[in-house]
């Protein structure tokens, strides 16, 4: 009997293909949305998959991994991120879990860049100004950002993201860089000239520009709060293409109000879909929604990393990149 695949939302079609390819049956999800966790529950119920590809919007739990059943042996997320899965029920209920790591690195880490230029430059607050027709001619004062070239660039989690942010600050634009990790990489200072922060402290009191590459974990929620925006320099700039929660919102609004720093520059929100009101109604502030990885190239390749994750597996081979095993 053909194994049976559920894929929570539509993704590109070079990943459903290796599916069908294979053989198997593959039901997509027809809402054009996220599935509530009822509707997850009630399709995992009635279809006894053999495999899910979960999206990062999916907060999968063990109701969720027991409405999939004992059948189901995978849950693979077309994500590096793995934050929305409970891994711990996973391993508890044989369910492997995988994700999409390496191919969305380069993406991510351009649209950090961009970011990063983007609000030093000013250039969506710019770009909202000469729409309003409020440019009226070239002026020496006019809309002044500031470089990114030879500034301090702190790295928070150097991690494959964070050291291609640091080689674009290094290579492209001459920047100094400082990174804080739980773990040191001897390596990289030489390659880069990075200077190890022994706490994420010493990084926000020096640095320009700080770009944050940790996953969510209990330990890094609400990483940047008040008392850490006191720290960094008023003239720094923050980017945030990591998730949501490690920043609190109401504090970095705080911050940018008070005049603690210039400007930041996020992808990720702490209640995604929703945006911190405060947030939206200040210039200094540049907001993209959650797409740091879209490229046309990378959205494919992460479509077909996670097919073939659930491929290997269902073909009774080790899938290349786990994250929590049976
Ligand atoms: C991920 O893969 O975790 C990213 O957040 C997707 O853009």
């Amino acid at each position: 009997m053909a194994h049976k695949v559920f894929v929570t939302r539509k993704i590109p079609e070079a990943g459903l293909k290796m599916l069908a390819d294979h053989g198997y049956e593959v039901t997509v999800s027809e809402k054009d949305g996220v599935m509530t966790k009822e509707e997850l529950v009630a399709e995992l119920k009635k279809g006894s998959y053999n495999a899910v590809l979960s999206l990062l919007t999916d907060h999968i739990d063990v109701e969720v991994f027991d409405a999939a059943g004992k059948d189901c042996k995978i849950f693979a997320n077309y994500a590096v991120g793995y934050d929305n899965i409970d891994l711990t029920s996973a391993r508890a209920r044989n369910i492997m879990i995988t994700n999409t790591p390496d191919v969305l690195t380069e993406t991510v880490a351009e649209h950090t860049f961009a970011l990063m230029l983007a609000i030093a430059h000013r250039v969506a607050e710019a770009d909202r100004f000469a729409r309003a027709d409020k440019y009226v001619g070239w002026a020496p004062m006019l809309l002044l950002g500031n470089d990114v070239s030879h500034k301090t660039v702190g790295i928070v989690g150097l991690g494959r993201i964070g050291a291609r942010v640091a080689h674009h600050a290094v290579r492209g634009f001459d920047a100094r860089i400082l990174y804080y990790d739980v773990k040191r990489n001897e390596a990289f200072e030489k390659e880069y000239g990075a200077v190890f922060a022994e706490k994420v402290e010493d990084l926000l009191a020096r640095a320009d520009f700080v770009s944050i590459h940790v996953p969510l974990l209990p330990t890094t929620k609400h990483l940047m709060n008040d008392a850490r925006f006191r720290l960094m320099k008023k003239t720094a700039y923050l980017v945030n293409t990591s998730r949501g929660p490690i920043i609190e919102e109401e504090a970095l609004v705080r911050a940018l109000k008070g005049g603690a720093i210039r400007g930041a520059a996020l992808d990720v929100f702490e209640n995604e879909p929703n945006i911190n009101d405060g947030l939206k109604t200040l210039e200094n502030v540049i907001i993209t929604p959650h797409i740091a990885s879209a490229t046309e190239e990378t959205r494919t390749k992460m479509a077909e990393v996670a097919a073939t994750n659930i491929v290997e597996l269902l073909s009774g081979r080790i899938p290349p990149n786990i994250v929590a095993l049976p």
